[in-house]
This record gives structure tokens, C-alpha cells and sequence, in this order.
């Protein structure tokens, strides 16, 4: 009875909500078009522009306005800027202030790529929605997040910046950040837009060089590529940021086939579309554009409304229109969306910021959200028993360039974070240890990640010997990822391996926590440490979500967003390749060093894989584990032969094994196992996160639309071709009870 009224309420609400949001979008059009009709060319050039602050002179806003502001989070400059365009212009539009929100504000949460480990939409949504209000707090209203671009390269740095391999997985994160950010209502205070970036395959770079070009049939680009911008689209993110590469020879930002045909006709979006920084002008370095001009042309005619920092919107849209060679349409459609969205973030009502009328930032709320995401998104890599800490450990050392980082933990985008906020590892664990009576010995050994020098030799084998337990933390510091910062060599850098081995060398347990902003290679450490947990950089909370981790009071539940190479030759590694005719097998492995000299050059038998380094990852996607075991039984699909319109009904068992309560992240994957364009050997469909205490069973159910499993066909269009499925749920990628069904 209870439910029924519910659902009867729910559709009362739908009913009564529907209508009354198509009523206040017709309103807000009719405002945008009135607004436009008095505006002059010169304000409506104005809107389109979006400038670095400070880049521009009070004079300019009175006189024909600024679209945008970008990077001036000085709340009382912002207050004076705006009270020229909201008091003295003409019109009075108000600007909107900008900024690369990437992973917080003042509260830093971990990298998106370790919000991607948690597999946990709802603690990303909170993560962004605390980042908002922060924002907001401080005057910006719009941010150059989420980053959905689906990347299979840990050489590319901005791997860190996103969320991993797969397209199901981003397109669940980079919903969540929308969500997060855009808030339940975008005129509110403290909602801000988002911008899903970069349109597309950004993360497709060749060779991982960022800004390279991105070579991709066109059935990749919108079976992997694509489907995440769609789903933060359809969930309602108000902006979108095109790419800086060009892809397969058309740079994006003057790429009409992708923005007319794909975002405007196809996917209907009618958000803001803003370049990158100062991209229009780069389609002349491309090579694309002649000059500054046609390069204007080129983005207005590829829809793109908003010029952040070049100069060529403002210096030749007049010219071109007086040439004829754009319209005035153009420009309109570009201004109305930029004021729709203003209007829709209710600037007009409420330009100012009044700082008192926010929460405080990094206030403990927004600390157990940081905190929550920090612990949720280290992933377990190997454990022999050693963690969590036992109670027999009295001394422990610590040791390690990343121990005691501030400034490092936070990483890539941190524009407003401040390192003096960051809790380190150090920290935490000596006040946990101190609480529990154990000594901790630090060494820090190596300066920075990279140091080449153990500082100190003598003082880290005399901790080392000293300490019942070793806990190293390595990995990579802030400036080795994130834009523009790629690796050729993904292994620990530094001096690094070799301090392994000087701990190692000790005979003391070693536990390693490794900090880095992308997968690295550190097959070569594996065995000299009893655990490895990889928490990548976990933000202002790191350091006690690490400590609450290695201490037990909770346990490690991520699981790796990306597939882990053994080494960087292999790189694209990837879970959802396709079948080779000539798959390999551990048993098909021919091992470099098992070849006999002058061996005939043989085919039979021979399967796609490398002599040295064979076929599989050191970890694959979806792996991690945990201080419990988990157990899986019972995988029932309810109906097994399904029409096109049909959903698959799963159920399953999930047991705590072992003796802790813990998170399990249970995953769905399918195989279509015939058709006419070759299907990945697994696909990740369907996810959840749940709890279980110990000895605890739970029966998890998914339900997967069959409109779901379709691809785009050698005629690029999206089909579901009726055939036999696979089916997986487990734990990882490479593990898993398995059912089959068909589609009719
Ligand atoms: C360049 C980056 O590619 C983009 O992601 C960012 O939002 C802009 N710069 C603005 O800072």
C-alpha cells in the first residue's frame, strides 16, 4: 500500500513537474529572444567571448559586455566587474565566471581517474556537488568538468583527468559530476555548469602525446567514444568543451561533421559550446584554416558560440558577416544559448556573490565527502596478510618521497587548493599510530619522485631494520601527469626501484602505497613487497582514508578503472578488445627465452601476443581486492530468450566470505558472440557497490535493456543483431560466474 501511494505520488509529481519545467524553458526562450532583439552586433560579439581575467579593460564590459570571465576568483574584483556589465552597460547582461573545477575546490577530492576506482556514482555526485558549492561560494558559476574522454593510454597524462577505459564506467561517472555540479536546481546559488569535455577521442592521442592527432573509424568513435558525452548530455549538462586534436586529419574545434551533424542535428544538444583555450585560432597551426579569419569562420559554422581567449571572434566575425560569408542566424543561435544559460543559472536574478551566504569551505561535511571518496578509491593490488597492520607491529617505518607531500596528494588541476589543508599519510598514521602505543620512524629518502639520489642511505636501512613493518609510499608527484605532462616510460621514476630494493634487502614486511596519476609499471617491485595498495592521489584526505585503510578500520574496496600493463610496449592494453582469428593462451605463449637458436620461422600455432611480455596486463580493469573474500553463487537470468524490446533479468548471490565487513563492487559484462562486426570479448554493462558484513549474503539483481547491446554496423548504423550472449558477474573482468542468453 505504502508503495502504491508512492508510486501515485511520483506520478502526480511528474505530472504537475513536467509541464511547469516546459513552461519555465518556453519563458526563458521568450526572455533570450526579447534580450536579443535590442542587442547591437558589438554586444553580441561581446557574448561570445570569453576572456582571461585581468586580460581586459573595464571600458570594454560597459560598452559592449564580456560573455565570460575565466580565472578571476577574486570575489569583490568579480562583484566590481559585474556591477559594470549588470549596472552600467546597456542591456545589463550579466557575466558568468569560469574555472577549471576539476576535482574541487578548496576541499580537494582524489583525481577523477581514482573517483572512477570507487565505482561509486553517488560518492563522485556528492564529491561535486561539494566542489560546486565551494565555487559558487567564491563567484564561479560555470567549470570545465567532467572530462569524459575514454582513454586506453597510461602514457597520456590526462589520464588522470578522466575515468579510465571503459564507456559504460565514464559514462556512469561523468553523469554522476554532472548531476553533482549542476545540483537539483541550476538557479540556484550554488549550482554551477558543468562543461563535458573534450569533444572527442582527446584521450585517443597517438603515442599518448597529448594534443596529438586521434586516428578512429568512425563506428569506435561512437560505440567507445562518443556515448559518455551522450549521457551527460541527456543529463542535462548545460555546456561542452570540443578537443584540441584533430581527429582523423578534421581538428574539433572546426569539425562540422562532429558538431553540426552528431551534437546539433543528432543529439539535439542546444547547450553552450566553448573552445578550449584559444583552439579556434590553433586550426591555422593545424594547418586546417589559412588564418585567423577562416579559422573564425570555421567554428562559427561549426557551431562553436563561445572564443575562450583567442582573439579571433572578437577581431573577424564583423568582417566576415559584412562579407556574407557567415549569417546573422549564426551568431544569434550562439548568443541565445550563452544567455539561455545564464538565464537558466538564474545570473540575472543574483549576478553578486555574497560570500556569507555559503557554508564555509573544507568544513567537516565537505571533509567526510573527500574522505569517503579517498577511501573508496584505493585499490588493493596484493596482500600476503601483512595489512591490515597487526597487532603485533611495534615499530613501524615509514619511508618514501610521497609519505609527507601536501602539495602532491592534491595533483593535477588544482588551481585553489592549498596545500597547508592536506592531511598526509605521515600525519595519519603517526596519530593513529601513536593512539594504538607504536613508534613510527620516517625517512623520506628520496627529495622528489623523480630524485635520482637515495638522500640518507644509511638512515633508511637503520629504519628499515628497526621496524616490525615497512610501509613505502612511492609513485609519482603532481607534475607528472595531467595536461601535457605524458611519460614515454610509465615505471616508478626516480631513484625509486632502486629504494625498494634497499628496503627490501632488510628482510622486514614492506608495504607499499603507491600515489600516481595514471597506471605506472612496477612489475619489478612486486615481489619484494608483501602489499601493494594503489591509491593514486587521493586529494586533502589522503592521508587519513590511507590510514584508516592500512590500520583496518575499514577495508580497501576500489577497483582499477583502467587495465595495468606489465609494460608500456604493450600499451593499448585494454579488457574490451576484440577476438584476434588467432587469440592467445598461456599455453600458445612462446617464451623469448624457451626459442631454441636459429629456430624456423613457424605459423602453426602462432598467436597474437609478445615474446617477452606475452598477453596478459599485470592487473586487469575491474580488479581489487579486499581484506574480506567474497563469494559468488546462484547467477540466474530470468528470461534467457529475449525479443529486441525485452530487458535481462539477472540475479545473483553475493556472500562475505571472510572475516571483514567490506564493499564489494559486483560487475556485469556480456559477449555478443556473433555478428557482423566483431564484439569485444567482454563489455561492462551494469555495476554496483554494496556492503556486506561479515558472513553476510545479498542477493544482487540487475536489469539490462536489450536496446543496450547494440553497436554501430558496417552501415554506421546502431543495431542490436539477434544472436547469442554471454554473460559475467563478478568481481573483476577476468572473473565471474557465467550464463547465456540469446536475443530473438
Ligand atoms: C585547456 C584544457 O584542455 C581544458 O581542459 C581546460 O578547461 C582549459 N585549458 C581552460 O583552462
Amino acid at each position: 500500500m505504502r508503495n502504491l501511494i508512492g508510486v501515485v505520488f511520483l506520478a502526480i509529481f511528474f505530472i504537475a513537474a513536467c509541464p511547469a519545467k516546459k513552461e519555465q524553458n518556453s519563458l526563458i526562450d521568450q526572455k533570450v529572444q526579447s534580450l536579443l532583439s535590442k542587442m547591437t552586433l558589438d554586444e553580441k560579439i561581446g557574448q561570445l567571448l570569453q576572456k582571461n581575467g585581468g586580460s581586459f579593460s573595464d571600458s570594454v564590459v560597459k560598452a559592449c559586455g564580456i560573455g565570460s570571465v575565466l580565472n578571476e576568483t577574486n570575489v569583490e574584483v568579480q562583484n566590481r566587474i559585474q556591477k559594470i556589465a549588470v549596472e552600467n552597460s546597456r542591456l545589463g547582461i550579466p557575466i558568468i565566471f569560469a574555472r577549471d573545477v576539476i576535482h574541487g575546490f578548496r576541499t580537494i577530492m582524489p583525481i577523477p581517474l581514482a573517483q572512477a576506482a570507487t565505482w561509486d556514482p553517488s560518492v563522485v555526485e556528492a564529491g561535486a556537488r561539494v566542489a560546486a558549492i565551494e565555487a559558487a561560494s567564491s563567484g564561479i558559476r560555470w567549470t570545465f568538468s567532467p572530462m569524459v574522454d575514454v582513454t586506453r593510454d597510461p602514457r597520456w597524462g590526462r589520464i588522470s583527468e578522466g575515468y579510465g577505459e571503459d564507456t559504460y564506467l565514464a559514462s556512469e561517472m561523468g553523469a554522476a559530476t554532472v548531476r553533482g555540479y549542476q545540483g537539483k536546481n541550476l538557479s540556484d546559488k550554488n549550482s554551477i555548469a558543468a562543461c563535458v569535455k573534450h569533444f572527442a577521442a582527446y584521450g585517443w592521442a597517438e603515442g599518448g602525446r597529448d594534443y596529438n592527432s586521434a586516428n578512429i573509424p568512425e563506428n569506435e568513435l561512437r560505440d567507445v567514444i562518443l556515448p559518455p558525452f551522450k549521457k551527460c548530455i541527456d543529463e542535462g549538462a548545460l555546456s561542452l568543451m570540443p578537443s584540441f586534436n584533430d581527429i582523423n586529419g578534421v581538428p574539433s574545434s572546426g569539425n562540422e561533421y562532429l558538431m553540426n551533424n552528431i551534437l546539433r542535428k543528432e543529439w539535439q544538444y542546444n547547450g553552450v559550446v566553448v573552445s578550449d583555450w584559444v583552439s579556434i585560432s590553433q586550426l591555422v597551426t593545424h594547418g586546417f584554416a589559412e588564418n585567423g579569419k577562416e579559422a573564425a569562420r570555421m567554428a562559427i559554422n561549426s557551431t562553436l558560440d563561445m572564443d575562450m581567449a583567442s582573439p579571433v571572434y572578437e577581431t573577424y566575425l564583423k568582417e566576415l558577416l559584412s562579407e556574407g560569408t557567415i549569417t546573422i542566424a549564426q551568431i544569434d543561435e550562439a548568443v541565445a544559448r550563452i544567455l539561455k544559460m545564464k538565464f537558466e543559472l538564474g545570473l540575472f536574478e543574483n549576478p553578486y556573490t555574497n560570500q556569507s551566504d555559503f557554508p564555509a569551505m573544507l568544513n567537516q561535511q565537505n571533509l567526510e565527502v573527500a574522505m569517503k571518496a579517498a577511501i573508496e578509491s584505493a585499490v588493493l593490488l596484493k596482500n600476503d596478510g601483512v595489512l591490515p597492520i597487526q597487532n603485533k607491529v611495534k615499530t613501524i617505518a615509514i619511508i618514501g618521497p610521497l609519505a609527507d607531500a601536501p602539495h602532491d596528494q592534491m595533483v593535477t588541476w588544482v588551481m585553489d587548493g592549498d596545500k597547508k589543508n592536506s592531511v598526509t599519510p605521515l600525519v595519519a598514521i603517526s596519530l593513529k599510530a601513536k593512539e594504538l602505543g607504536i613508534k613510527v620512524i620516517y625517512e623520506r629518502a628520496l627529495e622528489l619522485s623523480r630524485s635520482k639520489n637515495i638522500s640518507n642511505r644509511d638512515a633508511v636501512v637503520k629504519a628499515a631494520s628497526q621496524a616490525d613493518l615497512v610501509l613505502l609510499f612511492l609513485g609519482e608527484e603532481s607534475i607528472l601527469s595531467g595536461e601535457s605532462h605524458c611519460r614515454a616510460d610509465i615505471n616508478l621514476p626516480g631513484a625509486q626501484e632502486e629504494l625498494v630494493a634497499l628496503v627490501a634487502a632488510q628482510n622486514k614486511p614492506v608495504a607499499t602505497v603507491i600515489m600516481a596519476g595514471r597506471p605506472l609499471t612496477f612489475e619489478r617491485i612486486i615481489e619484494q613487497n608483501s602489499a601493494i595498495l594503489y591509491a593514486m592521489h587521493g586529494g586533502t584526505m589522503a592521508g587519513p582514508a590511507i590510514s584508516d585503510l592500512l590500520f583496518g578500520v575499514v577495508s580497501p574496496s576500489g577497483k582499477l578503472p583502467v587495465t595495468f600493463p606489465r609494460h608500456v610496449g604493450q600499451v593499448p592494453l585494454y579488457y574490451n578488445h576484440r577476438n584476434t582469428g588467432k587469440p592467445a593462451t598461456n599455453k600458445s605463449w612462446e617464451r623469448i627465452d624457451d626459442i631454441p637458436a636459429e629456430a624456423p620461422q613457424l605459423s602453426i600455432g602462432n598467436t597474437s601476443h609478445y615474446l617477452d611480455y606475452g598477453f596478459e596486463p599485470m592487473y586487469p580493469f575491474g580488479f581489487g581486492l579486499s581484506y574480506t573474500t567474497f563469494g559468488y553463487k546462484n547467477l540466474k537470468i530470468k528470461n534467457s530468450n529475449l525479443s529486441l524490446d525485452g530487458v535481462v533479468e539477472v540475479s545473483v548471490e553475493v556472500s562475505n566470505t571472510g572475516s571483514y565487513d567490506a564493499d564489494e563492487i559486483v560487475q556485469l559484462y556480456i559477449r555478443d558472440l556473433v555478428a557482423s562486426r566483431v564484439r569485444a570479448v567482454k563489455e561492462l554493462k551494469r555495476f554496483k557497490r554494496i556492503h556486506l558484513a561479515k558472513g553476510e549474503s545479498k542477493t544482487v539483481t540487475f536489469e539490462l535493456p536489450v536496446s543496450e547491446l547494440g553497436f554501430h554496423n558496417q552501415q554506421m548504423k546502431y543495431t542490436v543483431e539477434p544472436g547469442d550472449f554471454n554473460l559475467w558477474v563478478g568481481g573483476s573482468s577476468n572473473a565471474g560466474l557465467m550464463e547465456k542468453f540469446s536475443v530473438k
